[in-house]
Parts: structure tokens; sequence; C-alpha cells
């Protein structure tokens, strides 16, 4: 499918622009048109994101994509060769696959990741699936499009060390490149803003809408109990459950009807998360002021991006920190070592699961809310080709 050349006002840009490629007849291969960037060129193709029905909704109110840099087949092709090139690293040793991995869900598998000249990241490296409905990114969201941030751990001296000014006219030497810009963006010339954007075309067509939970998402209660094991099911119950603090003895006891690890309101909806900066009282006292710093807002001192739990079976370690190596510890944080800081979300505080109130979850609830978090791992997409490195 080509980009509709009947809308009208695509029209008129096209028109514009055979004018001046009619006076100049230079459109297409330099930038002075200011017109004819590239992302209205005729012969570009929109990258076919074959949505499930779970994302129907999200799609439409949370699509990040900007404007003026639509994912095209052309585009996501370029941002998969930089994603997966060790040249653009300043000793041609680490590339944004060597941290993102997809066998691990574009996670890493160490607590901190190791850069160009074998120094470590100062937090754990994120699974970067559905980016797309994103808005904020980097634990501490310090990055408000993925544009912007695909050029951070380029030139970041721990991660890839690269000055931008010396990248653009390594690629622009590399054979390989100048074809694949002139398809993407109409000229074979390389600038940092192509890199850019190449790169988030890339990372926004890495969908995970496949896991085992997938078929569930939205459904009725009576089906999801279908679709899953009765662990599976019960481990689901908690995670969406409130607790009620007032059934009697203001715990949570075991065998109440309102039984809940209360975990969905913050990893919530297809996505699994609710995409906003909170505490889930990993320490009383602030360590790392996250997107305080960021914000420059004392309510959000030491809060991070909540994370999606979407193939949380393969991003272990856990958390911003890396402090935690299974989701078996994990649970037992949520359970009974939440701790008190003054930013601790209400959603963790009033529900409970900090002291005097635990979750006080028996040993079978543990495993089941561990068994149910493994129905979100999505095993097409870590042996998707279309993901995996073209070289
Ligand atoms: C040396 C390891 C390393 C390399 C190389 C690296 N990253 Fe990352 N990435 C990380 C870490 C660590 C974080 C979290 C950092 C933070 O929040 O402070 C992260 C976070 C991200 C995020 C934010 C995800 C979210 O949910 O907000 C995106 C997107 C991302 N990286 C993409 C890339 C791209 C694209 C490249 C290549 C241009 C790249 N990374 C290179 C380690 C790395
Ligand atoms: C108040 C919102 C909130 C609630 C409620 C909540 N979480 Fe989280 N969760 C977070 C935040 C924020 C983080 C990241 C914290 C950090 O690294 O500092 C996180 C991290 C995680 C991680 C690690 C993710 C990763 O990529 O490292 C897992 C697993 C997780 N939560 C599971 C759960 C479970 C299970 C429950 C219910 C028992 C739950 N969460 C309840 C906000 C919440």
């Amino acid at each position: 499918m080509k980009f509709p050349l009947k809308s009208s006002p695509f029209s008129s840009v096209l028109f514009t622009c055979l004018t001046i490629v009619f006076f100049s007849a230079s459109c297409r291969r330099t930038d002075v048109c200011p017109t004819c960037n590239g992302t209205t060129k005729d012969s570009l193709t929109p990258w076919e994101f074959g949505l499930r029905p779970q994302f129907a909704d999200i799609d439409t109110s949370f699509d990040s994509t900007p404007k003026d840099n639509p994912t095209t087949v052309e585009g996501a092709d370029l941002g998969r060769y930089l994603f997966y090139d060790v040249r653009l690293s300043a000793n041609n040793t680490v590339a944004c696959a060597s941290c993102h991995k997809q066998e691990y869900a574009f996670a890493d598998n160490v607590q901190f990741s190791k850069g160009f000249d074998g120094g470590h990241t100062a937090r754990n490296s994120m699974s970067i699936v559905n980016m797309r409905w994103q808005k904020k990114f980097f634990w501490d969201g310090r990055a408000n499009s993925l544009e912007e941030q695909a050029l951070m751990p380029i030139q970041d001296h721990i991660e890839m060390g690269m000055n931008l000014d010396d990248l653009v006219p390594k690629l622009q030497a590399i054979d390989i490149y100048p074809p694949k810009f002139e398809a993407a963006f109409g000229s074979s010339k390389v600038t940092a803003d192509r890199i850019g954007k190449a790169i988030a075309q890339f990372v926004r067509t890495i969908v995970s809408q496949n896991s085992k939970f997938d078929d569930a998402f939205g459904m009725p209660e009576g089906k999801v109990k279908h679709l899953l094991t009765d662990e599976e099911f019960l481990g689901y119950k908690l995670f969406i459950k409130h607790i009620n603090p007032d059934n009697g003895s203001g715990k949570n006891m075991p065998g109440t009807a309102n039984r809940g690890a209360n975990c969905g309101d913050c990893h919530k909806t297809a996505l699994m998360t609710n995409s906003m900066f909170t505490s889930n009282g990993l320490d009383s006292v602030t360590t790392d002021p996250g997107y305080g710093k960021i914000s420059g807002l004392p309510q959000f001192d030491g809060t991070f991006k909540t994370p999606t739990l979407r193939n949380i079976e393969l991003t272990a370690p856990y958390m911003h920190d890396g402090r935690f190596n299974t989701l078996e510890e994990v649970i037992e944080h949520y359970d009974s070592h939440v701790q008190d800081h003054p930013n601790l979300d209400v959603q963790i505080s009033a529900a409970g699961n900090n002291f005097p109130g635990r979750l006080d979850l028996t040993d079978e609830e543990k495993r089941a809310l561990v068994a149910f978090l493994k129905t979100l791992t999505d095993h097409q997409l870590i042996t998707d080709p279309k993901y995996a490195s073209p070289f």
C-alpha cells in the first residue's frame, strides 16, 4: 500500500514539490526542497502494524508517532541496520542491540549493561516493546520522543561514546547506507536528524502482542478462566483485584472474597503499564531521584516510569537498578517489604501492602502470581525475523 495520492493536503504538497522539481530539477536529491522532506515521498510504503484488537483503543488514544516521521518500510529497514550496527559506537564494539537483545524481549540480562569502553550503565536496561504508545522515555522520563531518545545512547560517554559530527561522515562512507537513506528520506544524505528518525521508526515497529494472555485482554472473566490454567487464573484475579481494607480486620485475610494483590492499577491495559511515574516503595530514603530530578517536582522525588510487565519472564533482573534477580523476589517485595517513602504511591499505601498492613499472600498465591506473569511472554516476538539482526 502506498500513501494515498488523492487526499487534498497531500496532493497540494506533492504539487508544490513537483513544481519545485520542474524549476530546479533538484527536489529529490538535495535537502533544500521545503515541502518534500522525504516523508511525503510517494514511493514510501507505510509499515503495516497488523495490530490485534486489544490495541485498537490504545492505538487511537496513545499513538505518539510524530507527523513528520511516519513509520515506513524503508525507514524501519534503515533503522534496523542502524540498531544492530556496532559502527555507531566510538570503537565499533557496541550497538543498541548489545543492551536491547531480542532474546530478552529487547532488554539485557545483566544488572547494568556494558558500554563501549567497558564502563557500566547507571541503571538497568529496559525492554523496548510497544514504545509507539509511550510519550516519555527512560526510567526517569528524560526523553520526550523516540527520535530524541535514539541519539542519546549514541552520544552517551558510557554507552556508545560517539560524536554525531563524526558519525555522520562515518555512515556516509559505508556503502550500504547512502542508498538506504535515499530510500527512506528521498536523498542519500546522512544527517543526525535522519539517524534519529530511522532508529525511532524501527523501534516503533517492535510490537509485542502475541503472548498467551493476549487472547484474554478485555475478555469477560468466564472467558479468561477458560483460557488460563487454574493457577494462572488465580494469579490473574489477585493481580487485578484491590484488597479490601474494610473486611473486618483491616487486613487482606486469606480466604476472604476481596483478596487481591493490587497490581493492575499501575500495570494495566494491553500495554501492561499506566506509563506514569510512581514509587513502588523500594526504598524509604531516596537514593536515585528518578523523575523527581527531571520534573523538578518534589512529589516525584524517587519515582520511576512504571515498566510494562510484558515478557517480564525474560527481562530479569528487575527494577530501575536491577536489584531483584527473580520474579519471586519481586513478589516478596510487594508482599512484605514495601518501604514507607514519602512519595509511596497511594495505590500501594491505601491498598495496604506496606506496614502495618501486608498483602500476606500465601505461598500458593505467590506462585499463582508468578504463573500469571509468565502468561505475558511473547515467544513469537523473540524469534520474529523482522526484528532480528540484518547483518
Ligand atoms: C550500553 C547499553 C545500552 C545501549 C548501547 C543502548 N541502550 Fe537503550 N537503554 C539502556 C539502559 C540502561 C536504559 C535505561 C536508562 C535509564 O533509564 O537511565 C535504556 C533505555 C532505553 C529506552 C527507554 C525505554 C522506555 O521504556 O522508556 C529506549 C527506547 C532505548 N533504550 C533504546 C535504545 C536505542 C535505540 C539504542 C541505540 C541507539 C540504545 N537504546 C542503546 C542501555 C543501553
Ligand atoms: C503504584 C503503582 C504500582 C503498583 C500498584 C505495582 N507496581 Fe510493579 N512497578 C511499579 C513501578 C514504578 C516499578 C519500577 C520501580 C523502580 O524500578 O523503581 C515497578 C516494577 C515492577 C516489576 C519489575 C519490572 C522491570 O522491568 O524491572 C515487576 C515484575 C512488577 N512491578 C510487578 C508488580 C506486581 C506483581 C504488582 C502487584 C503485586 C505490582 N507490580 C504493583 C509500579 C507499581
